[in-house]
């Protein structure tokens, strides 16, 4: 059994700041030196000392060698074949996995409402998207998760899929049936991926869903920096299987990386590790304890629901991370973006999400404290009384979006043809060089290489006007809209 409580990445970079090398090489600023001032107060001299580059005897450099031996300890951990520590996020990550995905085949089925950069590695591996729409939740407004069924009819309808992906858990909480989803996929010989961007701790406590590597996926996205703790952008891809080629996966993770990583990134994400490996228990327990409080005080608050168990009533919901504070603010007479903006002019506290109906809440694998929790909850309550609780309209349930536009080209062909940028009103016809998501419920209604029809145009200029907004469009105003060259 590896032993988790080591940090091999960390103790060697610590061993060679403490040597005191003669620093002749890069960063510039050589351990501090040439570092402004600002750059100083703003990282502290220890950090400045701590970045080191890469290929370092005794720290990158021979076989087997700690950054080597921190990524097996991540593997033992999260239970993977192999991990790769991203410097680039999640989203490095899903686009090695397009390019990987590209390697078995031309054609991607794809959760709808995968991050965009699952679409850019798409763009850059040239890959045919045939996309599955998650369940949406009428009354919210929100998306949750792809079910088996559906994911099922798009692998029948794109017989020579090289792989599918999804999202779980999602942005809310709510956690797919992976277990499920992976044997549909395996039934037709190709592997799962699951973008578990989300849900980088599962794994550390029993009262949390299943991981998705313990589902039977095949390889899974983790942006670790968001609930476990690594430093912001650090995250890594875990390989679950062969059904991936490693070596092409290892090609693919090195051709979207710098050559210059961050050691204080990488090393962020070994003691991370260690963290969750050997704390993660005892964290997440106390984090989900006070976080169950605090969810029964604010159901007690006017207007206000936790959206917890809740979530379960919906058929693509399998499970819920309690780690994720999301309350429903209908009840106050106020959007969710209204709540978001008073708390943090009001109360000096920021939630990571909001949307029409909610507001998110994060809290990391130890940051659930007693104190922590009461802040956002008085927080909360100073809000709603200086902002006024009103008796809600009420408020129609959600309509579905119109069907998405036929696809003419690929992403990449899209991406790369000539574009004109023309009048939103007159884009109808035309095939579509970027894309467009009105949340709620954020799922895209136009991916770039898709016509832009009549209905999906009235769509997106109705959601904003009736107080939506859209992501993806260059002008966020949607005077213009950027479309694909009629001689393209
Ligand atoms: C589902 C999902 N995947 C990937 C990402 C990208 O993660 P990162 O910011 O670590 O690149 C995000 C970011 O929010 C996300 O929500």
């Amino acid at each position: 059994m590896p032993d988790q409580d080591r940090t091999p990445y960390v103790d060697a970079l610590l061993a060679y700041a403490r040597s005191d090398p003669g620093r002749f090489n890069v960063p510039g600023h050589q351990g501090g030196v040439g570092a402004d001032d600002s750059l100083r107060l703003l990282a502290g001299q220890t950090a400045l000392t701590d970045d080191i580059p890469a290929l370092i005897k005794g720290i990158d450099v021979g076989d087997p060698n700690p950054f080597q031996e921190a990524q097996e300890l991540a593997a033992d951990a999260w239970g993977a074949e192999r991990t790769w520590f991203l410097l680039n996020g999640a989203s490095q990550g899903n686009q090695a996995m397009c390019l990987a995905v590209a390697h078995s085949g031309k054609s991607l089925v794809a959760q709808r409402n995968v991050h965009s950069s699952v679409i850019d590695g798409m763009i850059m591996a040239g890959l045919v998207p045939h996309f599955a729409a998650p369940e949406i939740d009428p009354e919210l407004g929100v998306a949750h998760c792809l079910m088996p069924e559906d994911l099922e009819r798009a692998l029948e309808e794109r017989p020579d899929a090289a792989a599918a992906i999804i999202v779980s858990p999602t942005y809310f909480g709510a956690a797919a049936d992976v277990a499920s989803l992976a044997e549909v996929a395996h039934s037709r010989g190709i592997p799962l991926v699951v973008d578990e961007a989300w849900g980088a701790h599962l794994r550390f406590h029993p009262a949390l869903p299943r991981d998705a590597l313990d589902s039977g996926a095949d390889l899974v996205i983790s942006s670790t920096h968001k609930i476990v703790g690594s430093i912001g952008q650090s995250a890594m891809l875990h390989l679950g299987s062969g059904r991936f080629d490693q070596e092409i996966i290892d090609r693919c993770v090195s051709m979207t990386e710098t050559t210059s990583p961050n050691s204080l990134l990488c090393g962020s994400l070994d003691a991370a590790r260690r963290q969750a490996a050997v704390h993660g228990e005892e964290l997440l327990g106390e984090t989900i304890a006070v976080l169950d409080e605090a969810r029964t005080e604010l159901d007690g608050m006017p207007g206000i629901e936790v959206i917890g168990t809740r979530l379960l009533e919906r058929e693509s919901v399998h499970a819920w991370d309690p780690l994720r504070l999301t309350i429903d603010v209908r009840g106050t007479g106020m959007t969710g973006y209204r709540m978001a903006e008073g708390l943090r002019d009001i109360a000096n506290a920021h939630v990571e999400l909001a949307a029409d109906t909610v507001i998110v809440a994060v809290f990391g694998m130890g940051t659930g404290t007693p104190a922590r929790a009461r802040r956002l909850l008085d927080g909360i309550e100073t809000t709603l009384i200086d902002l006024g609780v009103e008796e809600p309209e009420v408020i129609p349930e959600f309509a579905p979006p119109p069907p998405w536009g036929e696809p003419r080209m690929t992403p990449r062909e899209a991406f790369l043809a000539p574009q004109d940028v023309v009048p939103f009103d007159d884009a109808e016809g035309r095939i579509g060089a970027e894309p467009l998501a009105t949340y709620p419920p954020g799922i895209p209604n136009v991916l770039p290489g898709e016509v832009l029809t009549r209905e999906t145009l009235d769509y997106v200029r109705e959601a904003v006007e009736g107080g939506g907004y859209v992501r993806g469009a260059t002008d966020r105003e949607l005077t213009t809209l950027r479309v694909v060259a009629r001689d393209g």
